[in-house]
């Protein structure tokens, strides 16, 4: 059977309407459900930089929340380090507030925020970690992920990037456990509190020999470095600096 040039254009133009209406349907219809996953996602990347959740471990929406009873997110202010008791930190929207162009860095950091959520990991009404945001550029890709620093202020308890794009088996090797496990007890501070972490060329050895550094990445030497110009940014006066310092002369560290 033949069909006319008319009919195939018509039915075309007919199946693209409703495709794309059905396309838009379900964006619309589970646009919720995308945003309840986003902040799940960081939760658990929170509890993952905490070590709170284990690598490999499958957690599902309630034991994150279960677990998440223990941490309490807090909006600062980065240049004075105070907490902005004021500020809902569950409805805080980061994006909707105005970005202030950076001072100069290693860390190919243009933008930031002057309030910045993070978190404390609480026992009781302890704090025993902050769980605290960092981002940077790696060699392909800006890479974002969380710091967790013991209440000392000093020593790292972990490290986790949740959106990176480096490539897979060199910096990608970012998100490997054995990698990840590295970082727990090193010191992100020198004795005078200059942020002194770094990612070397090479084996760093165990955390008594060399508590300031940790391994390379093999063959991917850019993002290694793209991690320590990260950690030193933000660990810096213009990052978490101001709030450690404030929260060890708070007599609370
Ligand atoms: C396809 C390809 C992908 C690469 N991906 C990365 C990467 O993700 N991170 C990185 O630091 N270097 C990456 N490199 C290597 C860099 O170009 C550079 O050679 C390397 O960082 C030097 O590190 P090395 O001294 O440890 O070999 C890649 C190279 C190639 C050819």
């Amino acid at each position: 059977m033949q069909y006319s040039m008319k009919y195939i254009f018509g039915f075309a133009a007919v199946l693209c309407f409703v495709c794309s209406i059905m396309i838009s349907t379900a964006n619309v219809g589970l646009r919720e459900r995308q945003e309840i996953n986003k902040v799940l996602d960081k939760q658990k990347s929170v509890l993952q930089a905490a070590w709170l959740v284990q690598p490999g471990e499958k957690v599902n929406r309630a034991r994150v929340e279960e677990l998440f009873k223990n941490v309490r997110p807090r909006i600062i202010e980065l240049s004075t380090g105070k907490v902005l008791e004021e500020v809902n930190a569950d409805t805080f929207d980061e994006e909707s507030l105005p970005s202030l162009p950076a001072p100069t860095n290693k860390a190919g950091i243009r933008e930031i925020k002057e309030q910045v959520k993070i978190y404390e990991i609480m026992e009781g009404d302890k704090v025993t970690m902050f769980v605290l945001p960092i981002v940077g550029k790696g060699l392909w890709s800006t890479m974002h992920g969380f710091l967790a620093l013991d209440a000392d202020t000093r020593t790292i308890r972990g490290l986790t990037y949740y959106d990176q794009a480096e490539t897979p088996g060199l910096g990608g090797e970012v998100v490997n456990p054995k990698w990840k496990a590295l970082w727990q007890g090193r010191l992100a501070y020198d004795e005078n509190w200059s942020a002194k972490i770094a990612v070397i060329k090479g084996p760093a050895g165990p955390v008594e020999q060399n508590p300031y550094a940790v391994d390379g990445l093999s063959g991917a030497t850019l993002t290694s470095r793209g991690v320590t110009n990260m950690l030193q940014f933000w660990l810096g006066e213009n990052g978490f600096a101001p709030f450690l310092k404030s929260f060890r002369e708070s007599g609370r560290a």
